[in-house]
Order: C-alpha cells, then sequence, then structure tokens
C-alpha cells in the first residue's frame, strides 16, 4: 500500500497535466435539458494497447481526471489487450455519474512482485458508481497459481478487483478470466448490485472465488454465470441483506455462507438469501461453513431456495467443523436457515448433513421439499446430522434426519 501511494501521488500531479485531454459529448439529460459527459479515454492517458508495456499509471492518470471533474464522467477502456500492475482508483470523486466503461481486455501482469496489496484493481472510498462495458477483466493467474502452494502455503495471489468502503455501486456486463485469487470482493460496502457477469477459471486452480462479500450490506450478485476452482460466491462475516439470484455455477465449490469464525474481530451474518440458481458438478451445493475455536458471532435468516442441482457432491451441508483441529468446538451459533425447494442430482451418499457445533447448536433449520436422486449407482441416499433442532416439511428425498441430538 505504502509503495503505490507514492506512485499514485506521481500519477495524480502528472494527471493535472493532462486533465484538459477529455473529450465532452452531449447526452440528454434525465430532466430533458442537456449535461455534458466528458470521456477520459486511458489511451490519451498514455495508455498503449496491444503492446507489453505497461498502463497502470495511464489508467490512475485518466481516473484522477475522471473523479475530479465537475458533472458526468467516464472512464474509457476502450477496445484492444492493456497490460497493468496494481491500478487503485481512488475516491472520493466529485464527478457525478461516473461511469467506468470497459470495452477491451484488461490483463494483469504476472510479475507476483508487482503486487503488494492483496488486490490488484482497486476501487476505494466512491459513493456512486457504474462499471460497466462487454470488456473482460484478465488475472492470468494460470501463470502464477504454482505458487500457492500445498494447502495454499505460498504467497496470498491478489484479488483480481476489490470494491472496498464503496457504496452505491452497479457492475453490470463484465467478464472475469482466470483470476490469481480470487476474482472480485466487496468488503466495508452497501448498495452494490452485480449482473450478467461470467466468471471464467479451470475447476482446479487454486482460490478463485468468483465473489466473496464481507462486511457489507444490501449486495446483490444476480443473473451470472461463475465456473471457478473454488466457491462461485462466498459470503462472509459481518454482512447482511444479501441476494445471489439466477446465478448459473460450476464447477467450482459451490455458494457458501463462510468461512465464519476464521479471526477474532468478526461480526454476524443477518439476511442472506441464494435463490433461482442452478449448480453443475460443484462439490458443494448450499453450504454454511464455521471454523473451530472461532469468535461467538451468529449466523441467522438465510435462505437457500428454489435451486436446481446436477452432479453435485454436497447438495446441502452445515459444517461447523471447517478445517477443524481436534476438541474445540465452532462458537458461532447458526440459526434461522431454510433450505426449500432444492432438487437434482447428487454424487454423495448423505446429500444432507446438519453437522453442527457441540457448544453452540443449530437452531431453526428448516428442511422442505428437497428432491435428490443419485447421479450414479451409489446406493441409497441418507441424511445426517448431530447437534441441530430442525423442522421437516413437504417431500423430502432422502428423508430428514433421525436422531439427531
Ligand atoms: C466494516 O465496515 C465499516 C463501514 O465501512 C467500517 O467502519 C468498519 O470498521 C468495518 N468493520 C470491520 C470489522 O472491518
Ligand atoms: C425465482 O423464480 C420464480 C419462478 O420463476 C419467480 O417467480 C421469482 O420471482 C424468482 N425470484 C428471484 C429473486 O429471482
Ligand atoms: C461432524 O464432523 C466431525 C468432525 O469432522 C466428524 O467427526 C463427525 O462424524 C461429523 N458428524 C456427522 C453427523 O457427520
Amino acid at each position: 500500500m505504502a509503495d503505490f501511494s507514492r506512485g499514485f501521488r506521481a500519477c495524480f500531479l502528472l494527471g493535472l497535466a493532462l486533465l484538459s485531454i477529455g473529450a465532452e459529448f452531449a447526452l440528454p439529460a434525465a430532466a430533458g435539458g442537456l449535461v455534458r459527459e466528458t470521456i477520459f479515454d486511458v489511451t490519451k492517458y498514455g495508455a498503449r494497447p496491444n503492446t507489453r508495456k505497461e498502463s497502470s499509471m495511464a489508467f490512475v492518470r485518466a481516473w484522477n481526471a475522471a473523479c475530479k471533474s465537475n458533472g458526468p464522467a467516464r472512464l474509457l477502456v476502450p477496445r484492444g489487450d492493456f497490460v497493468t500492475a496494481e491500478v487503485i482508483l481512488q475516491g472520493p470523486c466529485k464527478a457525478k455519474p461516473l461511469t467506468l466503461e470497459i470495452q477491451g481486455n484488461i490483463l494483469a501482469s504476472t510479475d507476483l512482485s508487482l503486487f503488494t496489496s492483496g488486490a490488484w484493481i482497486t476501487i476505494d472510498d466512491i459513493d456512486g458508481l457504474e462499471v460497466l462495458g462487454g470488456g473482460t477483466i484478465n488475472g492470468r493467474g494460470e501463470a502464477v497459481w504454482k505458487f500457492s502452494g500445498k494447502h495454499n502455503s505460498g504467497p496470498l495471489l491478489p484479488a483480481s478487483l476489490l470494491y472496498s468502503k464503496v457504496k452505491n455501486v452497479v457492475m453490470h456486463h463484465i467478464n472475469f478470466v482466470n483470476s490469481k485469487g480470487i476474482h472480485s470482493k466487496v468488503t466495508d460496502s452497501s448498495n452494490v448490485a452485480f449482473s450478467f457477469i461470467k466468471i471464467t477459471a479451470p475447476g482446479k486452480s487454486p482460490n478463485t472465488d468468483g465473489c466473496h462479500i464481507s462486511n457489507s450490506t444490501n449486495v446483490k450478485f444476480t443473473d451470472s454465470t461463475i465456473g471457478t476452482g473454488d466457491d462461485c460466491i462466498s459470503i462472509g462475516h459481518g454482512t447482511s441483506k444479501i441476494l445471489v439470484a439466477r446465478i448459473n455455477c460450476g464447477p467450482g465449490h459451490g455458494i457458501s455462507v463462510g468461512s465464519l469464525g476464521k479471526r477474532m474481530n468478526e461480526e454476524d451474518v443477518k439476511g442472506v438469501t441464494v435463490i433461482n440458481c442452478t449448480l453443475t458438478r460443484t462439490t458443494n451445493g448450499a453450504r454454511i461453513k464455521t471454523y473451530h475455536a472461532s469468535p461467538q458471532i451468529q449466523a441467522s435468516s438465510i435462505y437457500f431456495q428454489d435451486l436446481v442441482l446436477n452432479d453435485v457432491k454436497n447438495p446441502v451441508v452445515i459444517d461447523q467443523h471447517y478445517n477443524s483441529k481436534k476438541g474445540e468446538p465452532s462458537k458461532v451459533k447458526i440459526s434461522d436457515v431454510h433450505f426449500r425447494n432444492i432438487r437434482g442430482t447428487t454424487i454423495s451418499q448423505v446429500p444432507i448433513l446438519l453437522n453442527c457445533s457441540r457448544t453452540f447448536p443449530c437452531e431453526g433449520i428448516e428442511l422442505a421439499n428437497i428432491n435428490l436422486a443419485a447421479s450414479g449407482p451409489i446406493g441409497p441416499l441418507t441424511s445426517a446430522c448431530s447437534n441441530a433442532k430442525f423442522i421437516l416439511r413437504g417431500h423430502l428425498n432422502p428423508p430428514g434426519p433421525t436422531g439427531c441430538v
């Protein structure tokens, strides 16, 4: 971070000299008058498409100019391939509305030493931004996944895109490919909506979650196709009012709430809905996972409903022994969780598993209308549970668990 902010200041001074480059276009305003939108094209600020030359500074200069301008502004990444290392698009911004249009391909540098902050492109402290354009954010992770090491003992590979401390951001019609680490992250933010996003990485790529959301409220991820080597979408601690809808997920680890309880300063999860999604050949379907020896937090008001599963390994799972070392039960209290209208095929003999904490048993777990068939000749399917209070509704195949403490 420190290194980058020096570069950022240098870029900002250069940016001032170039401020006058922005081209103005008249747009019809909603109210009927004319509002001038200024276009800030990164190629006018030194970005060089289709070369190996890095365009990081050009992107920052163009962003700073757009951010500081009065009235409507659009940062444009036109068609072509642009290579960049870390880029911080820093707010707060004066421009309103502010748009980032990515038409071309943004490619990450493959030199890991250029990534020190944990993210490749960071969008920080912005209120009001629309990101669109049909272009691609390509992390070129295939060059560095080998460094993640056994059990992720290697360096933390950077997320492709981090939204940090943002409000009122919409992002749509953007493609992500082969992130080094997580594809997109949202943290410390509110009112963020993703739609028509396509995320593609191999099923074996390490920790390439499609989107990880933490400490944020009112985040929506809808109408998108996600295939990665980790969770399609993972919903971490401190989240509320989260909607995940109409997602095609697979390959990957499914759609998860968690992991919760890994660090001591975590806050509750309250209000998550995952609805109308299809998961194909993922390791999990609807999953909640918490660590052992965690802080005392709560996860409640969680709905997984109207899901279609194709050859999914663990369709319905609460796992409070994630990464468990002996003895120390999770202190995350899970309650008011609804698994409703889930159907399809599974490759597991135990497709419904509620494995809750001995010290903080799950409460108010609803299993309703779950209909799962075996994908192959794996014998009769069953359910299992420990430390959970649940209610069963409608038709359940396999039948719900019995004899749970
Ligand atoms: C959560 O986000 C809020 C708002 O951005 C911030 O003030 C707070 O410090 C964050 N909390 C944690 C635990 O990171
Ligand atoms: C889910 O699908 C049902 C049936 O098609 C539809 O009525 C409902 O509006 C959908 N909800 C969301 C949030 O996609
Ligand atoms: C729950 O997880 C623990 C730890 O992995 C395991 O020992 C136990 O058998 C599991 N319970 C069920 C019901 O599968």
